[in-house]
């Protein structure tokens, strides 16, 4: 499972999970010729992993359990716990190998692109449960270049009251890590890599391209 780094950089927590798995994984999806269905697979996978790492401080609670040899006291997840929250469209690869951890977590959807212009955010979509106040949420987008999806996305969650939000990525830029943590500096960011820069466009170097394009096949 993986190891993480984590560096506390002011003001806000970035964890990068460098497991060897996750590395790997990543650099075969950066490749410009990995196709739409194997990009899918490594996303699915490298999200198990970060879903670990995501998950760890998640509240356990004991009970009874009958074993085949006796009856002993073992730990499960206490209560109404998580909800996982898919930027669309691209977070909803991170969603499926999340849910492969956690099952039974609630989802919320926010549907929000990017004006290719201005680069700012346009939400068209929300759904998210509506006992967000009792509920730790787990936002998931494989991409935070300039972070105006992510603090758009964040500013609903606070608005519905969420108990506490966590951002999971694959690929952060350092001007998206810095913009998010100085407008929301108690949003930790779990991602596997944080890369050089943004280009003229936005977009992530090296990076891996357009997320949503390269996990639909939409271009
Ligand atoms: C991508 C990505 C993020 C956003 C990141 O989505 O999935 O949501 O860009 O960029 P930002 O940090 O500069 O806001 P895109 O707008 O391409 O929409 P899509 O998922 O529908 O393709
Ligand atoms: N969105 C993407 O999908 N990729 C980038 O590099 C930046 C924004």
């Amino acid at each position: 499972m993986p190891q993480s780094a984590t560096a506390p950089g002011p003001p806000g927590i970035v964890t990068i999970v460098d497991h060897p798995l996750v590395r790997h994984k990543l650099s075969l999806m950066r490749a410009q010729d990995t196709s739409t269905s194997k990009f899918r697979q490594l996303m699915r996978e490298i999200s198990l992993l970060l879903g670990y790492e995501a998950t760890r401080d998640l509240a356990l609670e004991e009970t009874a359990v009958e074993t085949p040899l006796e009856r002993t006291r073992a730990p499960v997840l206490a209560g109404k716990k998580l909800c996982l929250v898919s930027i669309l469209r691209a977070g909803n690869g991170i969603l499926d190998g999340m849910l492969d951890l956690v099952p039974a977590a609630r989802v919320g959807h926010i549907g929000i692109y990017r004006e290719p212009r201005t680069l700012q955010a346009i939400e068209y979509y929300l759904k998210l449960p509506d006992d967000l106040p009792e509920r730790d949420v787990i936002l998931l987008d494989p991409m935070l270049a300039t972070a105006n999806s992510a603090i758009a996305a964040i500013s609903r969650l606070v608005e519905a009251r969420a108990r506490s939000i966590k951002f999971v990525c694959l690929v952060a830029a350092p001007e998206g890590v810095e913009k998010l943590h100085r407008i929301f500096p108690g949003v930790p960011i779990i991602t596997a890599a944080v890369d050089r820069c943004l280009n003229e466009h936005g977009y992530i170097l090296p990076g891996l391209g357009d997320a949503g394009d390269r996990l639909f096949g939409t271009k």
